[in-house]
């Protein structure tokens, strides 16, 4: 399938916004999406395949060295087709081109398949997160350092 991930711009936060309220218990805000999206410190990604104006996107920041994942989304109908990966290739591609130290990101305990996802690209768990979402639910603070170029390529493979 034909696919482009670029810079999000406001006329795809409608469908940001729709993606992430199909798949997070306690999603962003509208205007936090946009927000991001205005704010040059975001890179706010979104993906877009033939016949679908967002098929998924991802939201990160950079401070001092490394880049953290703060949303990632894929549309519920077109989850397992290979896009969260794609997705995540991008980030990583992004952070390294920024000379990028360590990349960092906050995971739902109970997300197991998204946990899967950021294990294929060598990421590790370093720290329980308690009550990190605002219903109470715990995260996991996953973590990779990027020394290897063939990070993309491990996860090609994987
Ligand atoms: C997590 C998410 C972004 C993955 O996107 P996706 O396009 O479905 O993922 P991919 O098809 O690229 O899957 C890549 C790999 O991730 C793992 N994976 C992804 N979803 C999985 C699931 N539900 N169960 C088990 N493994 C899963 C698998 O290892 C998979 O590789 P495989 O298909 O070769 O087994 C998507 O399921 C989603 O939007 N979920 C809801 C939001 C979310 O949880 N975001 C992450 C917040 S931290």
């Amino acid at each position: 399938m034909k696919y482009d991930i670029s810079a999000a711009t406001l006329i795809d936060y409608p469908n940001i916004d729709r993606i992430q309220s199909n798949a997070f218990a306690t999603p962003w805000s509208k205007e936090l999406i946009r927000s991001a999206i205005l704010n040059g410190k975001y890179d706010v990604r979104v993906m877009k395949v033939e016949h679908k104006p967002v098929a998924g996107f991802y939201i990160a920041h950079a401070t001092n060295g490394r880049s953290n994942l703060d949303n990632l989304a894929v549309d519920l109908h077109l989850r397992g087709m290979g896009m969260g990966r794609k997705l995540l290739e991008d980030w990583i591609e992004r952070a390294c081109l920024q000379k990028t130290a360590k990349l960092s990101l906050q995971v739902n305990t109970k997300n197991k398949g998204a946990q899967r996802l950021y294990q294929c690209f060598t990421f590790k768990k370093v720290r329980l997160l308690s009550g990190y979402y605002p219903n109470g639910d715990d995260a996991y603070q996953m973590e990779m350092p990027i020394k290897q170029q063939q990070v993309t390529a491990k996860a090609r493979q994987a």
